[in-house]
């Protein structure tokens, strides 16, 4: 479902050049909960962000389905994300000043789907992920577990094929870390999407079916369980 081939990523910082992707090619089936490890700037950030169509890279190529994402047009690519993923993301990156239902409802008002079809698909994943009765908080109302389930929420929402977090768990405590896990390997099988990690975090490794470990902008390992 998802085809990457060969991907090359070269970041220039002024006079330095740092080789981020050196040739990355990897095969994902629809469904699968993939965790992308390896040391800090071993290139996982870079790698996600370029599925998530939200970078490019030098050359190479990304099909999901049949459609090769990279070479998109700007606008065309802003909607293909749109309709097809969602992302969550260390900081939890939500609205600070809409409530955690306007912040879930936000990404369907952008699909143009109608008024009572958001507050329903609303309401329902917000209790999906367990925050009914927080409808009307405002993310500093909220703790950092349910900021991400918030985060999750919204991200889910949409049912997307391919959901793409960057250390979903980094900012929790091992316990709500957990919790946000076993909420989103739930997900993953009640809506079949795709779920992509980036992490550092040895239990998301445990919790995913396939582990790829990046090196130095390459794969060096790839396993499933
Ligand atoms: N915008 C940028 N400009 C310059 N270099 C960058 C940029 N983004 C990433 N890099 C470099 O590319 C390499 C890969 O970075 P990337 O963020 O993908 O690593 P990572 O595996 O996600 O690391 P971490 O575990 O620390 O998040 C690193 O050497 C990093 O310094
Ligand atoms: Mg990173």
């Amino acid at each position: 479902m998802i085809k990457v081939t060969n991907l090359h990523k070269t970041y220039t910082a002024g006079e330095l050049e740092v080789k981020a992707l050196r040739g990355v090619s990897l095969e994902i089936g629809r469904g699968e909960f993939i965790a992308l490890a390896g040391p800090s700037g071993s290139g996982k950030t870079t790698l996600l962000n370029i599925i998530g169509c939200i970078d490019g890279a030098d050359s190479g190529d990304v099909k999901i389905g049949e459609k090769s994402v990279m070479n998109l047009k700007k606008n065309d690519q802003a909607m293909f994300r749109r309709d097809n993923l969602g992302f969550v993301f260390q900081s939890y990156n939500l609205i600070p000043v809409l409530t955690a239902f306007e912040n879930v409802a936000f990404s369907l008002n952008l699909m143009g789907i109608g008024e009572g079809d958001i507050r329903e698909r609303t309401m329902a994943i917000l209790k999906e992920v367990g925050l009914e009765g927080m409808e009307n908080r405002r993310p500093g109302r909220l703790s950092g577990g349910q900021q991400q389930r918030v985060a999750i929420a919204r991200a889910i929402v949409k049912n997307p094929e391919i959901l793409l977090a960057d250390e979903p768990t980094a900012n929790l405590d091992s316990n709500t870390g957990r919790e946000i896990l076993e909420l989103m390997k739930r997900l993953n099988q009640s809506h079949q999407s795709t779920f992509i990690f980036a992490t550092h975090d040895p239990m998301v490794m445990d919790f995913a079916d396939r582990l790829v470990r990046l090196h130095d902008g390459a794969i060096e390992s790839d396993t499933r369980r």
